[in-house]
């Protein structure tokens, strides 16, 4: 439990120095890779798996930094989920109906699914023998899944919700108790911590997912809500349907004292918010500007991808986070101070991320560089372009700095700190992928290219860039693809100097560059 807590206390002090870029004042984590203890396995009922010899588990999507997420060899299309939460326990029972294709013949495949325990599995509706070790669920059916056909899988799950160890971040993921319910953090994998999934960006599907809790408790999820049942047992049962694709790490699961805020934007876009019904009026004020906020980046981005917006915020204690789970961003109360940035932050994600989500993980910057970049558009816009350039100046010399480089080294402290500043934002290691350069290095090579080809250009990179891969997925070549076809220029050094060279590259007419010594 100790390291439980100091990991949650690392969470709040990386994000939030990331965010609000406070320099100076942000306590690295030592090494990574200190716990490595899978998170779950205890205290939840032991399975009932069978051995099936002569199945290699290791037969992921083949993502460079995380080889084992995932599976290749089906392509998820829509997944009915339900949810029975007992939040006074944390005991969770679930059942989630997986409509796939097959990708190649199948005779048996893989399911992420980590925490809890499969209790039953049917393959378009006939019993299926299965084992599950190492957070994955093998499955293998009598009759072969034939290439290019359709099917189902059923899967009955339980469990005790608890957070685990994920191997991208220092902090713990998946389940998290707020003051009076749950809620989910789920990025890059954390989904299979509460649902099987197939748990990587690049198989996004549809979801409907039903979740029952004891009253009056209230749930909320991504997308709309269309059904809410009062069952005779006290639960009620809250039904949510996505209208567009959806990665499994961004589906947005919370159970707490919710009321719902019901806004529009001006130019029409219909925003629910769900907020703890403990949290003060005044802490909820940095959302009031959420509609204008949404029509100013369609301006910029192109329009609003998703049928609805808003924010879910939670009363937490311990972890400092947001997430910017699709359609309904979460928040915990402990991030509202850094103020409308963090607001922006998410709702930016919104396209980069979630509309346009990543085809691999070591392209994170394309998410967080264009997130932290948009809090700095939102700095010129509420006060001014110098502001912005304030902010810009500070960035640049945080992660160009070379005090932490210098004699300091056999610090693992200042070693790890010199890590989350100095890597290249475009190569990020595995257990490290939401350092600082990915965000600030990340918005920085986003304001270079501004520079570099002016306004109308790089506002037009953004929307064709938008357009071109909405609801989908891209990666870094992508994006760099989309430079030249709007500019008409070949940029691929410029940005590969931005995103992989070791040095800092200099913006020469805002007077930065590196400092030497
Ligand atoms: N993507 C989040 C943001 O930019 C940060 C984040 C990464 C996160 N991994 C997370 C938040 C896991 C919560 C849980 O705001
Ligand atoms: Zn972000």
């Amino acid at each position: 439990m100790g390291r439980h807590r100091a990991k949650l206390a690392v969470a709040l002090v990386v994000v939030g120095a990331v965010l609000g870029a406070c320099v100076g004042s942000s306590t690295p984590d030592a090494s990574g890779g200190t716990t490595t203890t899978a998170g779950g396995e205890s205290g939840a009922s032991p399975s009932t798996s069978r051995a099936i010899s002569g199945i290699d588990a290791a037969d992921g999507l083949g993502d460079p930094l995380y080889p084992d997420l995932g599976n290749a060899g089906y392509d998820v299309q829509h997944v009915d989920g339900s949810i029975r939460l007992d939040t006074s326990s944390g005991r969770l029972q679930g059942h989630a109906e997986i409509e796939a294709i097959a990708l190649d013949n199948l005779d048996s495949w893989s399911v992420d699914l980590d925490v809890l325990f499969p209790s039953e599995v049917l393959v378009n509706g006939a019993a299926a023998k299965w084992t599950h070790e190492g957070g994955e669920l093998r499955i293998d059916p009598d009759a072969v899944v034939q290439k290019g056909e359709s099917f189902l899988m059923s899967i009955a799950y339980s469990g005790l919700t608890e957070p685990y160890d994920s191997p991208a971040a220092t902090f713990m993921m998946g389940m998290q108790r707020s003051q009076d319910g749950f809620f989910a953090l789920s990025e890059p994998d954390g989904t299979s911590s509460w649902m099987p999934a197939n748990d990587h960006p690049s198989d996004k599907a549809t979801y409907r997912l039903a979740i029952s809790v004891p009253g009056p408790l209230v749930a909320a999820a991504s997308g709309t809500l269309i059904d809410t049942v009062q069952g005779d047992d006290g639960f009620i049962t809250y039904t949510f349907e996505t209208r567009d694709p959806v990665a499994p790490y961004l589906l947005a699961f919370g159970v707490g004292g919710f009321k719902r805020v019901e806004e529009q934007s001006a130019a029409g876009v219909d925003i629910r918010n769900y907020f703890d019904v403990d949290i003060r009026e005044s802490s909820l004020s940095i959302f009031d500007r959420q509609g204008e906020m949404i029509d100013f980046l369609a301006e910029r981005f192109g329009p609003y991808p998703f049928e609805v917006y808003g924010a879910m915020v939670l009363e937490t204690s311990e972890v400092a986070v947001a997430l910017e789970t699709q359609t309904l961003s979460t928040f915990g109360t402990q991030i509202l101070g850094l103020g409308e940035e963090v607001v922006i932050h998410e709702l930016a994600h919104q396209w980069f991320g979630d509309s346009v989500s990543l085809r691999r993980w070591n392209d994170i910057w394309l998410n967080e560089g264009f997130a932290t970049y948009t809090q700095w558009l939102w700095i010129e816009e509420t006060r001014g372009p110098e502001f912005r350039d304030v902010r810009i100046a500070q960035s640049y010399d945080l992660m160009s700095g070379r005090q932490f480089l210098n004699g300091t080294d056999s610090e693992p402290v200042a070693a790890a700190q010199a890590y989350r500043q100095f890597s290249p934002a475009g190569s990020p290691r595995a257990d490290d992928i939401f350092n600082a350069s990915v965000y600030l290095r990340g918005g920085l090579t986003l304001h270079a290219l501004r520079l570099e080809v002016g306004d109308e250009d790089f506002f037009e990179i953004a929307r064709t860039f938008q357009k071109q891969f909405a609801y989908g997925n891209a990666d870094t070549a992508d994006f760099v693809a989309t430079v030249a076809a709007v500019t008409g220029r070949d940029l691929t050094d410029f940005l590969n100097a931005w995103l992989y060279d070791e040095a800092m590259p200099p913006i020469p007419s805002l007077g930065l560059s590196p400092l030497t010594g």
